[in-house]
């Protein structure tokens, strides 16, 4: 009786294969006309070379469209060659990169280009597993780069995609789990049209972007697969995907202190492994301290006070983990003559010169805001 139960099981899985494989199947046609007529123009599609696809891709994990195009042009005209991303000093990297986040991905990007230009002539490979091989490429960058600059037939799966397919095929398996996202991969390669797979892969994520929005009501009445999207036909839109509940993440307090002389402010680097590595930062110091404490230890390294002035609280959260932080402005005599450092390991900058070095995490925007330095994307915003 149990082994006829098993054999029962897997005539029901092969079918339930064969009808979520017809389902996907009928999904490039509607998906590729409605693309051909809606796709936005995006610096990375205009001259789709395999090296602007990546560096676009890379900026594209995690950020959006629009927060990525200014960085994309910068990045392009500063380092428009493997050979010259392969050569970039660190903090000229970070600094393109500051105010993006997930700082590891250009770490990861440079030592890629490294490897490009040793083993394979500085020509990114023209091969899914060989893209794979490479640091800092999984699954869906090798299937974009592959698809979109090559032509070939691989697929891209990132959350937008994961969360169009579900809704279409009311698929109640939870994208969180990589299983999932590599079973999704298999019956995607094998329904994906091989005429046309980088638009096909932009398309998915397109329709994820604008249409099957993540947050919110998506926009059915304008979706090209809504005929044939069973979570649509039983109302249940809302109800996918299905993910597993994020975690918690810790929180941590901090005072911020922004030292300055005459001209200068004090920053010190991070250190070089870890959250926000090898950026720049104020000096801080753990836990919401008061004032009399701030003046005590820096009266215990060297400085003498002359000023104190509360700069308000601000937070910043990061995937795991928050920062509720709290400032103060601190005017002391002399900076570099007197400041042991608390240090040793602080510079003195004019806080101009944040526009061109010294890489700043958004997470201390508030505070530099208040130096009027320039940081992030305003460095060539206005430059224009
Ligand atoms: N998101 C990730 N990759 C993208 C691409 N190539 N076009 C538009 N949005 C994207």
């Amino acid at each position: 009786m149990k082994k006829q139960t098993s054999k029962q099981d897997e005539i029901l899985e092969n079918l339930k294969e064969e009808f979520s494989l017809e389902a996907l199947k009928r999904i490039p046609k509607p998906l590729l006309k409605w693309y051909d007529g809606n796709r936005r123009i995006l610096p990375w599609r205009e001259e789709p070379t395999p090296y602007r696809v990546w560096v676009s891709e890379i900026m594209l994990q995690q950020t959006r469209v629009e927060a990525v195009k200014p960085y994309y042009e910068r990045f392009m005209r500063m380092l428009p060659t493997v050979k010259a991303l392969s050569e970039a000093p660190e903090e000229t990297l970070l600094k393109l990169w500051e105010g993006l986040g997930y700082y590891n991905r250009v770490r990861n990007l440079q030592k890629a280009a490294r490897v490009v230009m040793e083993r394979h002539g500085g020509e990114m490979p023209a091969d899914y597993d060989a893209l794979l091989a490479l640091p800092g490429i999984g699954n869906y960058t090798a299937g974009a780069i592959a698809s979109i600059a090559y032509g070939i037939p691989k697929p891209a799966v990132d959350g937008n995609v994961l969360r169009v397919l579900a809704r279409v095929r009311a698929d109640g398996r939870c994208i969180s789990e990589e299983k999932v996202r590599r079973a999704v991969e298999a019956e995607l390669e094998k329904a994906m049209p091989k005429d046309r797979p980088g638009d096909f892969n932009q398309a998915m994520m397109e329709i994820g972007a604008c249409v099957c929005v993540p947050n919110g009501q998506p926009h059915c009445e304008q979706c090209p697969l809504a005929a044939i999207c069973k979570a649509r036909e039983e109302g249940t839109v809302l109800s996918y995907p299905r993910k597993e509940a994020k975690k918690a993440r810790t929180s941590e307090e901090k005072t911020v202190l922004v030292i300055r002389d005459e001209g200068r402010v004090a920053l010190r680097k991070r250190p070089a492994k870890g959250l926000l590595a090898g950026m720049y930062e104020f000096p801080c110091l753990p836990g919401k301290i008061s004032e009399r404490e701030v003046i005590k230890y820096l009266s215990e390294n060297g400085m003498k006070v002359l000023r104190i002035l509360p700069m308000g609280e601000t937070k910043h959260v990061f995937t795991h983990k928050e920062w509720h932080m709290q400032g103060f402005q601190v005017r002391v005599d002399e900076l570099e003559k007197n400041a042991s450092g608390g240090a040793g390991d602080w510079i003195y900058v004019e806080p101009w010169e944040t526009r061109e070095n010294y890489p700043i995490p958004s997470a201390y925007e508030f505070y530099a805001k208040a130096l009027a330095m320039i940081r992030g994307k305003n460095r060539f915003l206005e430059d224009k």
